[in-house]
């Protein structure tokens, strides 16, 4: 059997898929329509494998999906499609709504139809997982709990909003027509292959580039970090033994603030590519102006997940992030080849 992969050649679906076929042997098919944040790249050490098949195209393209459904005899949707940048989705709200929404009620669709077709067994055995994120519930104050499955849905930002409805439409399908769907929802991931338009990998380029690295208001923003290495097991065991219906939050437990994430990749920078002139990277930390509606702090409760499915974070923040900024270091043709006008023309309109 095979399961189909949908936004397999962005950040974390490209990690997904790589890491499923380290980790066994069931093939794997993308689906992707290679929006500026997918990039083919990613997927490149999978050239020639024939466990792998890439297909270009859209989710909310019913027929197409129906088709790989029935072609492969997928067993298992792993959803990681979207729009996925908050800067963005306030500059331009309508694609987050066309892919996060619209684009994952043609997705179910065509998983609903695929099912009627099926017998009961194979039915019951299929998975929808929906890769979801922790800034549907909002925010939280420095004191407050951390995120819980129960938490109510507050959603700040038009990209929080679009993933809210998404996970909406899939709790509906469940509901209503009995998929059986999984929802994970998790906290900001960093390593390998992500767009450098996030904090982390901007960081990075910017430092090695001589500009200046944005840090948005006073920095004091939280963050709980996942390492993207362990969501991805996360995702696998949610696959592997997660009851249907269910959601499981997934956070890293590494709350940091913006501003200790942005001199830690500096410190790091510093003593791996020093400066030629003696100077240290944080000298080119500069506060610009704040995120509209800047959700304050994030942090998830991940102990449903663990006493469920026995899951637990395996990276700390300073072992991954040392990872992270080595990758970054030693792929610089990768950061090349996705940092090309069109990356430039975003950068010139957020940032000036
Ligand atoms: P990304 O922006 O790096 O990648 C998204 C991928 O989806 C790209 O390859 C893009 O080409 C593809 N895509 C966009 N529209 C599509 C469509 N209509 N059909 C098929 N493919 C399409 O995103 P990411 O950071 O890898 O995030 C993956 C998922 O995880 C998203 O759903 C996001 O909301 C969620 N998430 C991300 C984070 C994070 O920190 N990055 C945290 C929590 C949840
Ligand atoms: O929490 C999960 C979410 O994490 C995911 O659902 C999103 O897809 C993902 O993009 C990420 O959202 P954030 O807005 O938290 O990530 P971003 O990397 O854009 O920003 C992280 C923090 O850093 C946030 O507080 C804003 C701040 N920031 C970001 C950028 C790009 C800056 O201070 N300067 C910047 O230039």
């Amino acid at each position: 059997m095979t399961i189909l992969v949908t936004g397999g050649a962005g950040f974390i679906g490209a990690n997904y898929v790589l890491d499923w076929l380290t980790a066994g042997n069931e093939p794997v098919v993308t689906l992707d329509a290679l929006t500026y944040a997918g990039n083919l790249a990613s997927l490149a050490p999978l050239n020639g494998d024939a466990r792998h098949t890439f297909v270009h195209g859209s989710i909310g393209d019913q027929a197409l999906v129906g088709r790989l459904l029935r072609s492969h005899d997928i067993r298992a949707v792993v959803n990681f499609a979207a729009e996925s940048h908050v800067d963005r989705s306030i500059s331009g709200p309508a694609p987050f709504f066309e892919t996060n929404v619209m684009g994952t009620l043609g997705l179910l669709e065509a998983v609903r139809n695929h099912l009627a077709a099926l017998g009961d067994g194979a039915r019951q055995d299929f998975r929808f997982l929906h890769v979801s994120t922790d800034e549907v519930y909002g925010t939280l104050g420095p004191a407050d709990p951390a995120f819980a499955e129960t938490n109510p849905y507050q959603p700040n930002s038009p990209y929080a909003a679009s993933k809210a409805s998404s996970d909406h439409l899939v709790r509906a399908y469940r509901e209503t027509y009995g998929l059986p769907v999984l929802v994970t929802n998790c906290s900001n991931n960093y390593g390998p292959l992500q767009f450098p338009e996030k904090l982390i990998p901007l960081v990075i380029h910017n430092a090695l580039a001589n500009k200046a690295l944005p840090v948005y208001g006073d920095g004091l923003q939280v963050r709980d970090w996942l390492y993207v290495g362990d969501h991805c097991s996360a995702l696998r065991r949610v696959l592997e033994a997660g009851m249907p219906g269910e959601t499981y939050n997934v956070g890293g437990d590494n709350q940091k603030t913006n501003i200790e994430v942005v001199r830690t990749i500096c410190t790091l920078l510093d003593a791996r590519r020093p400066k030629a002139d003696g100077t240290s990277y944080a000298n080119q930390i500069t506060h610009v102006t704040d995120r509209p509606g800047h959700d304050r702090r994030y942090a998830i409760d991940a102990r449903k997940i663990e006493r469920e499915l026995g899951w637990r974070p395996a990276t700390s923040f300073t072992e991954g992030i040392a990872r992270t900024v080595d990758w970054y270091l030693g792929n610089a043709s990768w950061v090349d080849d996705v940092t090309s006008g069109a990356y430039r023309d975003w950068i010139k309109r957020q940032y000036g």
